[in-house]
Parts: C-alpha cells; sequence; structure tokens
C-alpha cells in the first residue's frame, strides 16, 4: 500500500486472461497473499440482483449502492486446500463465478461509488509477507506503488477457448461463439468506463500470453520478481 514495505505484485489484464491461475501458482511459490478483487464486484453484483430483482444498475441510487458495497459481510476461508468465499454464513464460491455475475460484475464496477466503497478493503489484503493482487486496477489504482506490476493480455479468442476448457471439464455445456462475443462486451466495458479503465499502468510489464502457456507465463513473472523484489 501507499507507504507499506509490505511487497505487492499486481496483476491485471482482461476476462479469461489467467490471472487467477496465474496470481495462485505465484503466490504459492512465494508463500504470499492473494488478492481476488474481481470477486469482491461480482458478491457486489450478487447483493444487489438479490436486493434489486431484474436491476437496471443505473437506476438504483448511488447511496444505496455504496452501502451495499461497504458493508458486504465477506470472508475468505481454506478449506481442505481450496479458497472458500463466505457471504455471511453463505458458501458463494461457485455461485459468483458464473458468466451471467462476471456481466452483472463489470456493470457495477462500472459505477465509481462501487469502486471507492471497495478501495480500503482491497488495500487491507495487503499483509506480509506480500500480496498478488489479481484485478484491473491494481496497478493503476489499489497499489499503484507497487514493486511490480505485470499486464497480461491474450486475444479475445485465446481466451474464450480457455474459458471454454474450463467450463466444459466442469460439465457446463457453452457457446464458443457467444463465449468470445461475452468476453468482447465486458472488456469494452471495463476498457471504455471513465473511472479505473482497464489498462495498463504507465510501468506495467506487458505479457502476451497467446501462444505461451501457464507454466511459461509463471516462470516468466518469477523471473521478473526475482530482478525486482
Ligand atoms: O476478474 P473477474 O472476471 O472476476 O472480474 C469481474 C468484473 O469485475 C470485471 O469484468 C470487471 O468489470 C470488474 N473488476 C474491476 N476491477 C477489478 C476487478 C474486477 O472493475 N480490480
Amino acid at each position: 500500500m501507499i507507504g507499506s514495505d509490505i511487497p505487492v505484485i499486481c496483476l491485471d489484464g482482461p476476462a479469461g486472461v489467467g490471472k487467477g491461475t496465474i496470481c495462485l501458482a505465484v503466490a504459492g511459490k512465494l508463500g504470499w497473499h492473494i488478492l481476488d478483487s474481481g470477486s469482491l464486484y461480482r458478491i457486489t453484483a450478487l447483493q444487489v440482483s438479490r436486493q434489486f430483482s431484474n436491476i437496471d444498475v443505473d437506476s438504483i441510487s448511488k447511496s444505496q449502492l455504496f452501502d451495499i458495497a461497504v458493508n458486504l459481510s465477506v470472508s475468505y476461508v481454506e478449506e481442505d486446500k481450496e479458497l472458500v468465499i463466505y457471504l455471511d454464513d453463505e458458501k458463494i464460491t461457485q455461485l459468483i463465478r458464473t458468466e451471467e455475475m462476471g456481466e452483472k460484475a463489470s456493470k457495477v464496477a462500472a459505477i465509481p461509488v462501487v469502486r471507492e466503497a471497495l478501495l480500503e478493503r482491497q488495500r487491507a489484503f495487503l499483509q506480509a509477507p506480500g500480496l498478488v493482487a489479481d484485478g484491473r486496477d491494481m496497478g493503476t489504482v489499489v497499489f499503484p506503488d507497487a514493486q511490480l506490476k505485470i499486464y497480461l493480455t491474450a486475444s479475445a479468442e485465446e481466451r474464450a477457448h480457455r474459458r471454454y476448457k474450463q467450463l466444459k471439464e466442469k460439465g457446463v455445456s457453452v457457446n464458443m461463439a457467444s463465449l468470445v462475443e461475452e468476453l468482447r462486451l465486458r472488456d469494452d466495458r471495463d476498457m471504455n468506463r471513465p473511472t479505473a479503465p482497464l489498462k495498463p499502468a504507465s510501468d506495467a510489464i506487458v505479457i502476451d500470453t497467446t501462444s505461451i502457456d501457464i507454466e511459461q507465463v509463471t516462470s516468466e513473472v518469477m523471473g521478473w520478481v526475482e530482478k525486482r523484489i
């Protein structure tokens, strides 16, 4: 965090680029904490959709949205080597992982008061010995002083293909063409919003992962960790 000596690695980039997997691999090698910032936007979207069915987020007052986001009662608990997310006493780990919730998350994430409400909560994840933070604005807004900022990219087709494989393995049937379309729409919204748009920080290292696998990306990131931290 601003003024903190605890090291942070930021992993930003578009949907489906593999940030979550790389984040876990790098944090596992270093024995550091992780921040999956997207989960906070997904949980906010879940709460909003429960409190306002058929939401059009634009029709909900800013103060109501702020209150929902700032008051989320979330906990991240390791159970049987899996990270389980609780909203109050309810396990919501799988519930927030759907494409539909990703889409809703990107709508609430475009609202400045929601981002403001989640800012300090994200910074509170910074604890010794270090943090690997995954998201869209980790390097630009949340941890601007981070020692290492990585921005991962890959073509929309490759990202959709990876997501397709992941979903198929889980037994979810999906259509490849609509997956590409959904990713494009979400990226477009994330890149073009006025507040904290998805973009590489000016001091970020950009890695195009279109034709390299997870192990190669992880070892490239670890190479940068050795140089910088
Ligand atoms: O990373 P994930 O796909 O879970 O994020 C869901 C949505 O939350 C993104 O499409 C984006 O709109 C939003 N998000 C964000 N800033 C972050 C992380 C996620 O705006 N740091």
